[in-house]
């Protein structure tokens, strides 16, 4: 099993997810090679739940850590989970395009995409340097 994967698959075993039942674990690798993990944190006044890629991100920057070079989700859907609309723009704040992000299942199917795809036409920095 692959670093990242043992990684995520681990941590999605400590989320609280009482109200979805749905645990998430995240793993990042940053560019410096260390290994951040996250996972899905939920609250009783549901919209203050957090997601595991956030949870995951969150643990990078605090250790003052601030690219991403690969990630993994995992979940124990039948299909591989992919990141909420919001995770995805929290993720490209930190990792390039070609970033290759690999949604899993417990059950072992993995598939593979890049931020790129995963966010096309995504709101950067470019749009601020531009501003008039
Ligand atoms: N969730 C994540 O943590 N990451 C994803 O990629 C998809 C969804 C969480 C949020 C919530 O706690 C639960 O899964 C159900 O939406």
């Amino acid at each position: 099993m692959s670093v990242l994967k043992e990684a995520a698959v681990a941590v999605r075993e400590n989320a609280h997810a009482p109200y979805s039942n749905f645990k998430v674990g995240a793993a990042i690798r940053s560019a410096s090679g260390a290994v951040y993990v996250g996972c899905n944190v939920e609250n009783v006044a549901y919209p203050e739940g957090t997601c595991a890629e956030a949870g995951a991100i969150a643990a990078m920057a605090a250790a003052g850590d601030y690219e991403i070079a690969e990630v993994y989700v995992v979940a124990g859907s039948p299909m591989p989970v992919t990141p909420c609309g919001g995770c995805r723009q929290k993720l490209a704040e930190f990792g390039a395009g070609d970033v290759v992000v690999t949604m899993a299942t417990t059950g072992g199917m993995e598939q593979m995409t890049t931020l790129a795809d995963l966010l096309p036409g995504a709101f950067s920095q470019a749009f601020l340097d531009t501003q008039k």
